[in-house]
């Protein structure tokens, strides 16, 4: 009898389902006698013992569905090692649960904070194995997570729609997209849709060169100019700071925008003759149906993971480089965060085709 437990941590993005589908499937192929413990809500499921059994019915028919059949919730990583208000120490309760029910593995699937806290379950001594999903593409160690190429899709999808809205009227407009710390996201869509300005955390700009590009577009006769900022984008002052006095001051920006494109767009109306308009797709980036490159890359991910698991490859990462499927040790890819390199070629590469960076003219 081969008993799994399987999570979904974090916040949502398409192919999840799909990720566990290609599990389930690559298991049930193999072996028979078999066992899954769906845990709800990610850790949650796991701490309180809360779960189901699935059989293989519950892995079909969810290929193209979005979110996660098994539900997942955020988990501050600080909190798992502490016992909170509950009073409970929530690594021993999690270990407490996989011993339980005598489980061979537990599979999780998430992103950064997930996989700290998969890291801290397989130096605990579960056998623990991940799978690599955001919609931000910001893990060490693979060159794509799954949710990622969705999330493009539809922020690109967006900054489509506000083309044909710009072209009729001669205004700024500012699309913020989703991404946490890192731009992936943004640079993709950004490009992808044809955006004039991209601002990323990678890349701190300058609002002179933001306006001055504006202007520059506009004294061409371009009667409007799209910006894709990142939600995490900053400015060169800002990147200057001391750590200390940035927080401060982001938590001061916090309580007066309601997020990144209301400060840029104030901003940037302040020095600037053009209406300023902002469109925030927020969560719909993370929302519906996987694209398909989602789905194949997940369904792969899905499978490796599966193998790994018959053949008792533990304490591992799924991952895709060079489009191949290989294994990348937990311990590695904990705490790591993958950030666009502000030297790499799509950079230069969008800046030859007059994509504005917002940080030299
Ligand atoms: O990590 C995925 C992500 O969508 C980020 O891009 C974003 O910053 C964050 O999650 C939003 O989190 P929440 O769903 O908890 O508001």
């Amino acid at each position: 009898m081969l008993r799994i437990g399987m999570l979904t941590s974090g916040g949502d993005c398409q192919a999840l389902n799909a990720a566990m589908r290609g599990v389930a499937k690559g298991i049930f192929s193999k072996v028979k006698d078999v066992e899954i413990y769906g845990f709800k809500d990610g850790y949650k499921g796991l701490i309180y013992s809360d779960f189901k059994m699935m059989t293989d019915r519950d892995f079909s028919g969810i290929l193209t569905t979005g979110g996660t059949i098994l539900g997942t919730s955020r988990q501050p990583f600080k909190l798992m090692r502490e016992p909170g208000e509950d009073g409970i120490d929530k690594v021993e309760a999690m270990k407490h649960t996989y011993h339980k029910l005598n489980l061979d593995c537990l599979v999780v699937l998430g992103g950064n904070g997930t996989h700290k806290t998969a890291n801290l379950l397989r130096e605990e001594g579960l056998n623990v194995v991940t799978l690599p999903k955001t919609i931000d593409n910001d893990l060490w160690g693979t060159d794509m997570t799954f949710g990622f190429q969705s999330a493009v899709d539809i922020a690109t999808d967006t900054i489509d729609k506000i083309h044909t809205t710009a072209t009729s009227h001669s205004r700024v407009f500012i699309v913020e997209v989703m991404g946490h710390k890192v731009g992936w996201v943004t640079l993709h869509a950004g490009i992808a849709g044809g955006a004039d300005i991209v601002l990323l955390p990678e890349i701190p700009y300058d609002l002179d060169v933001v306006v001055k590009s504006i202007q520059k577009r506009a004294d061409a006769g371009k009667r409007f100019t799209i910006i894709a900022v990142a939600e995490g984008a900053i400015t060169k002052e800002e990147a200057e700071m001391p750590k200390k006095k940035l927080k401060e001051l982001q938590e001061k920006k916090k309580k007066k925008y309601p997020s990144v494109a209301y400060e840029l767009a104030e901003k940037i109306q302040n020095k600037c003759s053009q209406e300023v308009r902002i469109t925030v797709p927020g969560h719909t980036q993370r929302g519906g149906s996987p694209c398909p490159y989602d789905r194949v890359l997940s369904t792969r991910l899905g499978a490796a993971a599966a193998e790994m698991i018959l053949k008792k490859e533990f304490g591992y990462m799924v991952a895709i480089r060079e489009d191949k499927i290989c294994k990348v040790p937990l311990k590695e890819v904990a705490g790591k965060l993958k950030t666009v390199d502000p030297k790499a070629g799509i950079i230069k590469e969008a800046k030859m085709v007059g994509i504005s960076f917002g940080d030299e003219m």
